[in-house]
């Protein structure tokens, strides 16, 4: 069996566990791609789910962590029509998969999309949780129209980003919430207006919103995402009656949604490489950018998480995996 370079956890723990080693190369089924990885998106969900804090893949140990992929197709399974070697991809390992810290990784060819022509594999790398949840989030959950108002919570992380960028796209009035020193930044992004939540309550200046989208980071320390956090409790008054909250990181409560009058929705991201190519038009035509952080080598995917776990990321951090 051939090997390849990835970073690995054997247990759960701090980003110590994460072990840069050899690692069998995957070989692709039917129906999915073997990818040679340019690039690998960090996302909470990879060091909630080394902490043990999130939903535990198929194979716990030794496991490749990593959601986000850019590369170039290495080999295409016998029923994929879509793609063949050669091709620039991007892409969302399936959520019980991973595997994107790694020189290879296989993926379902449903779930990837040609990488948009005008990023390079570090931009590419950082879209497609991120823009998937904020798409699946707007426009699925929320179904935000033209002319909306819509309140996005952590406007400057990579979630919120992308989704302040989709929205504007929309049509929709956009306010964000973030500190002081993200306001330039989410000006030039397309915020119409901001809060500092660290000097103003944000249900103070904020009302008549028909859509509120939660994606405030948890604490490290909070045992699971599931416990609904106090941006999302003081949410709830901002809506207008028969509005919408969606959240990316809590379960919502119905029954205070319904005494509030208004809805409340849950989601977790998909793959969709239909939408990642309908993302890619629109990255291409300049309505949507992603915005790197910060960038690392594959052996450090250590310094990565500990910066993610920061909680303070704009935009987002890649992992580089090959030149
Ligand atoms: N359900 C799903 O499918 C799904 C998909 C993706 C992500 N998620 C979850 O969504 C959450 C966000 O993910 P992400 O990738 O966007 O995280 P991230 O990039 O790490 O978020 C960092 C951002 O959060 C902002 N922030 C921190 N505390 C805040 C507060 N109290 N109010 C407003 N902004 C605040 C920071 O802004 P400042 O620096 O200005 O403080 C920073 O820009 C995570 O919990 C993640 O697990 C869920």
């Amino acid at each position: 069996m051939k090997s390849m370079k990835a970073v690995r956890i054997h247990k759960y723990g701090g980003p110590d566990v994460l072990t840069y080693e050899d690692a069998p190369r995957p070989e692709p089924k039917e129906d999915e791609l073997l990818i040679r990885v340019h690039a690998a998106g960090v996302n909470p969900a990879d060091w909630q789910i080394r902490f043990g804090r999130r939903f535990v893949l198929e194979e716990p140990f030794s496991l490749i962590l990593g959601f986000d992929v850019s590369g170039i197709v290495e080999a295409v399974g016998s029923s994929v029509a879509d793609f063949k070697t050669g091709d620039a991809v991007y892409g969302m390992m399936p959520i019980l998969q991973g595997g994107a810290y790694a020189e290879y990784v296989t993926s379902p060819a449903t779930g990837v999309a040609h990488k948009p022509s005008c990023l390079d594999h570090i931009q590419a790398a950082a879209m497609p949780v991120v823009s998937l949840t904020a798409w699946q989030a707007l426009f699925e959950a929320g179904e935000l129209s033209a002319g909306q108002r819509v309140l996005i919570h952590a406007a400057a992380g990579g979630v919120g980003h992308i989704a302040v960028q989709l929205a504007k796209w929309k049509g929709a009035h956009v306010i964000g919430t973030a500190s002081a020193r993200n306001e330039d930044f989410l000006r030039e992004i397309g915020c119409d207006e901001i809060t500092d939540y660290t000097t103003t309550r944000f249900e103070d200046v904020v009302a008549d919103v028909d859509m509120v989208l939660d994606s405030v980071v948890r604490d490290v320390s909070a045992a699971t995402d599931a416990v609904a956090g106090e941006t999302l409790q003081r949410s709830w008054g901002v809506l207008k009656k028969n509005g919408i909250l969606v959240s990316i990181c809590a379960t919502p409560s119905s029954e205070t949604a319904a005494a509030y009058g208004v809805r409340c929705k849950q989601i977790l991201a998909d793959p969709n490489g239909a939408q990642l190519a309908e993302i890619a038009k629109l990255v291409d035509a300049g309505h949507v950018k992603p915005t790197i952080n910060t960038v690392l080598p594959l052996k450090q995917a250590a310094k990565a998480h500990e910066l993610s776990q920061g909680g303070h990321t704009r935009g987002k951090i890649v992992l580089q995996v090959a030149e």
